[in-house]
């Protein structure tokens, strides 16, 4: 008999017709995400599921999907899952690192020059019929070129942002909880400076770490003072990493120029002040979505679960002490 998996929402065509190959599929294509009752009520007979970011796996979803061997998240964040508590239930968790990072940084360099150039705002003037024509002070924005870049989190999605700026002729620090050799160092050409530093001399500061207890508000109201007053900040990771309540604020006083948002807490309800500022880019969390990228996460999952079901052990298993169920 074919392992029983459920999709928790929409995947790509190849992908279902993939897992159909290895196990009986249920799969929510209809994309209203479960509720956490019709999810937990779903994962009672599942060997394994594919979910996303929007589904929290924790101990109680885990007490109804008793039979559950693998939790594979479409994302390389997993901050949805309840990782402790699947390794000690002896489920494997696995995400979806490497085949997004490219079109992350890609996201995360859209908002910085978006926010720098103030682009979301001009379109919303040319889109009112305000423009009446060119003049010397319009729209005046701040130059990237030969600023200053500060990236904390210096992993596989960091990197890449680094590289990007040296066509930009940026310095870039970083802050990151292990400091990189030379090596690697040179090859970003990125400078270690500690979070204090990084805060007082960058003129962008791009958020690219985990979400987890420890990074939790990481930039708040203490923080946001810490920036110059010309400063922007983009939030390019997980909502959370910033207090957002502290940013509205920081926006509205002048406390930093402006900033670049991909990612909210409480995403999608996400703090009315934001809606009212100018100074604010926004974007529904998409920093992956490029068609090639969803495509590569979901089968990269689906190849995970798959690996997990039949006996493999999966390419990116995140918690390998899991002792698996027979
Ligand atoms: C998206 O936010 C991801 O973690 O992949």
């Amino acid at each position: 008999m074919k392992p029983k998996i459920l999709i928790t929402r929409e995947v790509f065509d190849e992908t279902l017709a993939y897992l159909a190959e290895h196990c009986d599929v249920k799969s929510n294509q209809a994309d209203k995400p479960f509720d956490p009752a019709t999810l937990a009520l779903h994962l009672q007979d599942k060997d394994g599921v594919v979910c996303c970011l929007t589904d929290r796996i924790d101990e109680a979803m885990l007490a109804s999907g008793k039979r559950l061997k693998v939790v594979a998240n479409i994302a390389v964040g997993y901050n949805n899952i309840d990782v402790p508590a699947c390794t000690k239930h002896g489920v494997m968790v696995t995400n979806t690192p490497g085949v997004l990072d490219d079109s992350t940084a890609d996201l995360a360099w859209t908002l910085i020059l978006a926010t720098a150039r103030r682009l979301t705002e001009a379109e919303a003037y040319v889109r009112a019929g305000d423009w009446k024509g060119w003049h010397l002070k319009q729209m005046l924005g701040v130059d990237v070129h030969h600023a200053t870049l500060g990236i904390i989190g210096m992993g596989r999605i960091g990197q890449q942002i680094a590289r990007r700026a040296a066509g930009f002729k940026m310095r870039v620090l970083y802050q990151n909880r292990n400091r990189w050799p030379a090596d690697v160092e040179k090859w970003l050409n990125a400078e270690y400076a500690t979070k204090e530093q990084l805060l007082a001399q960058s003129d962008f500061v791009v958020l690219q770490m985990p979400y987890s207890p420890a990074t939790h508000h990481y930039i708040g109201a203490a923080e946001l003072k810490q920036m110059k007053p010309t400063a922007i900040l983009i939030n390019s990771t997980r909502g959370g990493v910033v207090d957002d309540a502290a940013l509205v604020e920081a926006l509205k006083n002048g406390t930093i120029r402006a900033a670049g948002l991909d990612v909210f807490e409480n995403e999608p309800k996400l703090n009315p002040g934001f809606l009212e500022l100018k100074n604010v880019v926004l974007a529904p969390h998409v920093g992956s979505s490029t068609e090639a990228t969803r495509r590569a996460m979901a089968m990269t999952a689906a190849k995970n679960a798959v690996a997990a079901l039949t006996g493999s052990k999966p390419p990116n298993l995140v918690n390998p002490d899991a002792k698996t169920k027979a």
